[in-house]
């Protein structure tokens, strides 16, 4: 008995000094949780997700997929960047090189670094072969956000495609960032698997998953948010949806083809439309079709290229195969009406090359080859087969177009001559025949999300004060044109925007996540919430970057608070992007 009772005495000591440890580690345990953010304590909240291959998974690889990777490694969490493309950097190794922004100032952290990269790279003699880097400066070239070398902010705006891949490589190798390079996601049912509102994993047309606990689409495309099933739009808004004065159609009031025929036959209406030419339309109608909705046609995409004059380095422009005159035919036109200016635009980049766009009405804009009038269908609707049958009619028609500049008999001798005094850059894109990687796709799909920017936002900007800013565009409202209509025998430009937007313009978080019943841990960087209009002065190269950095910062605070992605702490995402360099004022 006694020892019974000593027992039972001994087994109370124990129990105390037991529920004292367990009072003891329950009290460690509050006090840890007090100093973590308010969501962990809130059981109806707390959205910890378990443990996953990576932190944050990106699809794409434009440059908003380059500066998500790198923020995520610097806040400790693992990233990895799962890409249709072999070449990572997008548009900015595909021939942007003429930075889209109206004010450097409006542009920090990760894609500032970008540039001072640039800076660094071409203050070697080594970079320069073919001038030195005291010519270059000697041009005086403004480029769109200040002097093409900027000596006092130590960043560069113009760079060759080359020597922008060679950054974004490097930079992946010093950080160790995994690339799955060649992989497309499955779009049809079973790409993206989701449990309760979460991503769990994304399947590519090779049969690879992959897992992570938050999900960025960084694509060009917004391939992987369709195939999450986020809605989204394509084309233009009706002028009432959102009360937007430039959305929808929009009919040039001028003719802009110098009078020219847009008949095959020149004084045969029924002879048919000459190629480039959508449709005919009446005054009346013009009318009543402007400003309203178009959910198909697409603005133009193009090819930016490398052009150089110089004899060492380049490769005459050669006539492709299947090259189809009939497609020049309103160029030829256009130049015997008595179009004598520049037809394509020669932006000096180092070492005498040039980062080419379209110029004029007729250039390497091919007006109406991404969308397919007859089947209200674009590019983007179509499968990765057509896309890549699209891209291909484009590079033959740009091929075409300077093979016929340089020597069509229709086209004026001194045109000619001088047309061929240019060619391709030998030593760009050595790997793909001188030819960009990538097409460029100015506008494709936009998420339905949390905010829609709109019109008024660029224009008159509001200051978001339940939101965080994430980052400023600076960019003119810049539509390049959709169609080409005739309306009583002559040529009307469609769908061009070109407006000034007087000064940077905020971005918010809720305009790069979905809403929060659909999906609670992705973010949209590039094909975000905005209407076409908006997304006119947001679509460039380094707010792409911007916005790519901001979203990863959002996903790893988003895993730290045990959060979904919709309620993310907007004073720790705010200060945290400010610490890190992000400009979100001027
Ligand atoms: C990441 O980890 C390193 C090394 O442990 C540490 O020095 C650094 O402060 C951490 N950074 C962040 C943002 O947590
Ligand atoms: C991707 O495909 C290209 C051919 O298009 C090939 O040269 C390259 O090695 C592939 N890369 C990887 C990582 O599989
Ligand atoms: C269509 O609307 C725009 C303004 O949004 C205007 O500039 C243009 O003149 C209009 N076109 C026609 C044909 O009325
Ligand atoms: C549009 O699609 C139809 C049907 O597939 C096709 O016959 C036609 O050639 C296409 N038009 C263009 C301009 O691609
Ligand atoms: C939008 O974001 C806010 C946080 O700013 C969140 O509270 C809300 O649930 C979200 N709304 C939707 C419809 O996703």
């Amino acid at each position: 008995m006694a020892n019974e009772r000593l027992y039972e005495t001994l087994s109370s000591i124990h129990y105390l000094k037991f529920s004292l440890f367990f009072v003891f580690i329950l009290t460690l345990f509050t006090k840890i949780s007090d100093s973590a953010p308010l969501q962990r304590l809130n059981g109806a909240k707390a959205d910890c997700p378990g443990s996953a291959t990576y932190d944050v998974l990106i699809y794409g690889s434009s440059p908003a997929a380059i500066a998500a990777a790198i923020q995520t490694t610097r806040m400790n969490k693992t990233a990895a960047i799962v890409c249709p493309a072999n070449h990572i950097g997008g548009m900015t190794i595909s021939g942007l090189g003429w930075t889209d922004s109206k004010d450097g100032n409006a542009i920090g952290g990760i894609a500032r670094e970008f540039y001072n990269r640039v800076y660094n790279y071409y203050e070697s003699d080594s970079a320069w072969s073919l001038e030195t880097r005291a010519q270059y400066i000697n041009k005086n070239i403004a480029a769109q956000p200040g002097p093409a070398i900027d000596e006092s902010n130590q960043v560069q705006w113009t760079f060759e495609a080359h020597v922008a891949e060679e950054i974004f490589e490097t930079w992946m190798e010093e950080l160790n960032i995994p690339i799955f390079r060649n992989e497309t996601i499955v779009i049809s049912d079973g790409g993206v698997i989701k449990n309760d509102g979460r991503i769990n994993s994304i399947k590519t047309q090779s049969g690879q998953l992959y897992d992570a606990l938050m999900f960025i689409d960084a694509s060009y495309e917004g391939d992987f948010m369709a195939a999450a099933g986020i809605p989204y739009r394509i084309g233009r808004e009706d002028q009432e949806e959102f009360g937007e004065p430039l959305a929808g159609v929009q009919i040039a009031a001028e003719e802009s083809y110098l009078g020219m025929s847009p008949y095959i036959e020149a004084e045969d209406p029924d002879s048919g439309l000459i190629q480039g030419i959508d449709r005919v339309i009446t005054d009346a109608d013009a009318q009543k079709l402007n400003g309203t909705a178009d959910k198909y046609r697409l603005q133009a995409f193009n090819y930016r290229l490398s052009l150089t004059q110089n004899s060492e380095n380049r490769v005459p422009f050669a006539k492709p195969d299947n090259y189809d005159e009939a497609s020049y035919e309103i160029l030829l036109r256009y130049i015997e009406a008595g179009y004598h200016d520049q037809f394509f635009t020669k932006q000096l980049m180092p070492n005498l090359k040039t980062d080419t766009n379209s110029n004029g009405q007729v250039s390497t804009d091919f007006l109406g080859a991404n969308f397919n009038a007859s089947e209200e269908t674009n590019y983007i609707e179509q499968s990765f087969v057509e896309r890549a049958a699209i891209a291909d009619r484009y590079k033959t028609y740009t091929q075409g177009f300077f093979w016929t500049l340089a020597n069509h008999p229709r086209v004026p001798a001194r045109f000619r001559a001088s047309a061929s005094t240019w060619g391709y850059a030998k030593d760009e894109w050595t790997s793909n025949g001188n030819w960009p990687y990538e097409i460029y796709i100015r506008e494709a799909r936009r998420m339905q999300g949390n905010y829609t920017m709109t019109q008024m936002d660029v224009q008159t900007p509001q200051s978001f004060d339940d939101d965080s800013v994430i980052g400023l565009g600076s960019y003119t409202l810049d539509v390049h044109e959709v169609e080409r209509v005739v309306i009583d025998s002559k040529i009307h430009n469609e769908g061009l925007i070109h407006v000034p937007v007087a000064q940077p313009f905020p971005i918010p978080f809720n305009s790069i996540v979905p809403q929060s019943d659909i999906i609670t841990n992705f973010l949209n960087p590039v094909t975000m919430s905005s209407t076409h209009v908006a997304f006119a002065g947001i679509r460039m190269e380094p707010t792409y970057m911007i916005m790519g950095q901001s979203a990863a910062t959002a996903a790893v605070l988003a895993i730290e608070q045990c959060a979904i992605i919709q309620d993310v702490d907007r004073q720790e995402l705010s200060d945290r992007l400010k610490a890190d360099g992000q400009i979100l004022s001027l």
